[in-house]
């Protein structure tokens, strides 16, 4: 009985999430900025898991670099390839009807010059079949996202913490607590905007601060650790199923617990397995 209850309250909640817009494309992000509904964002690397999250009713899904963290285990963003990136762009759009799905540039695809940023925002698009791209930075990589979005790519901008700067900043710690760094941020911000950024993802900030950028700006602004003043939010998915278990920040909450109950299943399978219970007579030809 609870359990149906629960079922039925979950399908009333995903096909509310998927009325209104049935397809997101960058405009319905900017509308639903302008109408106060608030934006979900999730990561997604593989089909399976951009299936699930387009049907749930997610509005966008970003295939961030963070795929060299829980796909590939490294301890940075840094080693993903742009290559790499393409496959799990192409596998997530294949998984997908809906939502809008948004690619990170990986570090070194666009920070040397302009031309090269494009080359790598088209090949994304070309044979991925994403519909947008997201890069870290501001005033920094101006031309770059100047040229990218000049050949109609879609560009969503990236302030606060950016991982592909780790070395430069040498810690994960909250940014733009300083006046200097929270001016600065608020300058990118608004410049993202006047160049055409279509939304700017906030990291790690002051709610204080990232509710004065969301309000200074038109776009939509997507936080993660940034507090509830902005427009959207967004997380790693494997971080908020509790696929992975050693990363708690403050900002994480986490809506299942996967880690404990997967580590579950897997061993009753093992024993199954080696006690000679599974498979049973039902479970085979
Ligand atoms: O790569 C990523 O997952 C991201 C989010 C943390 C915003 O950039």
């Amino acid at each position: 009985m609870i359990f149906s209850t629960f079922v039925v309250l979950n399908e009333i909640l995903m096909s509310t999430a998927k009325k209104q817009y049935k397809r997101i494309t960058v405009k319905s992000l900017v509308d639903m900025k302008a109408n106060k509904e608030k934006i979900s964002m999730l990561t997604a690397y593989d089909f399976t898991m951009a299936r699930i999250l387009d049907n749930a009713g997610i509005d966008v899904i970003l295939v961030g670099d963070s795929a060299s963290n829980v796909m590939a285990g490294h301890e940075t963003t840094l080693p993903i390839t742009l290559d790499q990136m393409i496959y799990h762009a192409s596998s997530v759009v294949r998984g997908i009807d809906r939502c809008l799905v948004v690619v990170d540039l990986p570090f070194g695809s666009y920070q040397s010059d302009p031309k090269e940023a494009l080359r790598s925002a088209i090949r994304i698009m070309k044979e991925s079949r994403a519909h947008s791209i997201k890069l870290e930075g501001g005033k920094e990589v101006k031309e770059s996202i100047k040229r990218i979005l000049n050949a109609g790519i879609p560009v969503m901008g990236h302030l606060g913490l950016t991982p592909q700067s780790i070395y430069k900043f040498g810690t994960y710690t909250v940014r733009a607590k300083e006046e200097e760094e929270a001016e600065k941020l608020m300058e990118d911000a608004l410049m993202l905007e006047r160049l055409g950024c279509f939304a700017i993802v906030l990291e790690k900030v002051p709610a204080d601060l990232a509710r004065k950028v969301a309000e200074s700006v038109s776009v939509p602004v997507i936080g993660i650790g940034a507090g509830n003043g902005v427009d959207g939010q967004v997380l790693v998915t494997h971080d908020m199923v509790g696929m992975t278990h050693e990363f708690n920040p403050r900002f994480l909450r986490r809506y299942l617990d996967l880690y404990h109950d997967m580590t579950n299943a897997f061993t009753s399978y093992i024993s199954d397995v080696k006690s000679g219970d599974f498979p049973n007579e039902n479970e085979q030809y």
